[in-house]
């Protein structure tokens, strides 16, 4: 059977990471490429030879090179500039939208039948943007956040619980930014709806904590945002898709009417097959609910409209 191929565009903390999961669970062969060609052979070495010690057919490919990710059935996008202590998500767009349309002008030659995963931010923008410069089918393309935002709250849920966090079903939908919608009305533990377990004021208190999941890591970390969790976000996104296991998982995919939205990436519930995001699994939601989504959807096309001619 023929290995697949990975390749995770920046090397930085969440694609070396994101690597180092992929290897973990030999879900294939890794490329890491980088601007920083050095400094991302040095981290592949430092991987390759990590697989001695647990999978040794892995082959992992530090390089500056567009042409070592030919034949990717996944590419990951993590190339960018990670946001610093006070910048919002949203300073990040311009930097971050002209290399994600250099990335992508390279992953259209060099790797045209891909699933494109994008992890850069703004995730909703900078996916949309990896859409437009790839002229590949929106099914292809994909952004990671709501798997990463699900994870703190359900982290928080269980800590406050006092429960195992495999237990705790959780998930997060909207823009991954200030605006992302939680639905505590749809999380379980052990199969409990969260209401008859804590109170409102310890659902909202732990709400309030998810969304700001992001900045409360950046604030500590002070020169870097989160990676290890992010990684691993990736990496169960990827291995649904490799191993077809059609994962329902929250992801910001192309709406095309869902949800009354058209032409825009926001996070919502996807199952994540071989082809990519092979349905949008839309379900009711109540008018707090509706509000708050229709809330994140006009922040999301603020954010688009401010790229003003670059896609
Ligand atoms: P980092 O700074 O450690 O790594 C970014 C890497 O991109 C650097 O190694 C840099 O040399 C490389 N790079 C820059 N321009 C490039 C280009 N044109 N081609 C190839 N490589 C290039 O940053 P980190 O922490 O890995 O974060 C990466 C991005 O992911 C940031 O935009 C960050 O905000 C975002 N992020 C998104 C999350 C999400 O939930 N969607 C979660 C965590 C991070
Ligand atoms: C996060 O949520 C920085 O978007 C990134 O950690």
């Amino acid at each position: 059977m023929n290995r697949s191929k990975i390749s995770i565009i920046g090397g930085g903390f969440v694609g070396s990471t994101c690597a180092q999961g992929l290897l973990n669970r030999d879900l294939g062969d890794i490329v890491l490429l980088d601007i920083e060609e050095s400094m991302v052979q040095g981290r592949s070495l430092d991987l390759l030879q990590s697989s001695a010690l647990m999978t040794p057919r892995i082959q992992i490919n530090g390089t500056a090179d567009y042409k070592n990710i030919q034949d990717s059935d996944i590419v990951v996008i993590t190339a960018g500039q990670a946001r610093k202590p006070g910048m919002s998500r949203d300073e990040l767009q311009n930097i971050n939208a002209k290399i994600v349309i250099q990335v992508c002008e390279q992953i259209k030659k060099q790797a045209p039948q891909s699933c494109v995963i994008v992890v850069t931010n703004p995730l909703d923008v900078m996916t949309y943007v990896a859409w437009k410069t790839l002229g590949f089918p929106s099914d292809r393309v994909i952004g990671m956040a709501g798997v990463l935002d699900s994870a703190r709250f359900k982290t928080f849920v269980a800590q406050e619980l006092n429960v195992s966090v495999r237990d705790v079903q959780a998930f997060v939908l909207g823009g991954h930014g200030d605006t992302m919608v939680l639905l505590p009305r749809l999380c379980h533990v052990g199969g409990i709806p969260l209401s008859e377990l804590l109170s409102k004021e310890r659902i909202d208190s732990l709400v309030e904590r998810a969304k700001k999941g992001g900045a409360e890591i950046v604030s500590l970390l002070k020169t870097s945002s989160a990676y290890y969790a992010p990684a691993l976000s990736v990496v169960e996104m990827v291995e649904s898709i490799l191993k077809d296991q059609k994962r329902i998982l929250p992801c910001s995919t192309l709406l095309k009417g869902e949800y009354g939205v058209t032409d825009l990436f926001m996070g919502v519930l996807c199952l994540l097959g071989t082809k990519g995001v092979e349905k949008i699994m839309e379900f009711s939601m109540s008018v707090e609910e509706k509000a708050q989504f229709q809330n994140s959807v006009l922040a999301v096309k603020k954010q688009v409209q401010q790229l003003r001619g670059l896609v």
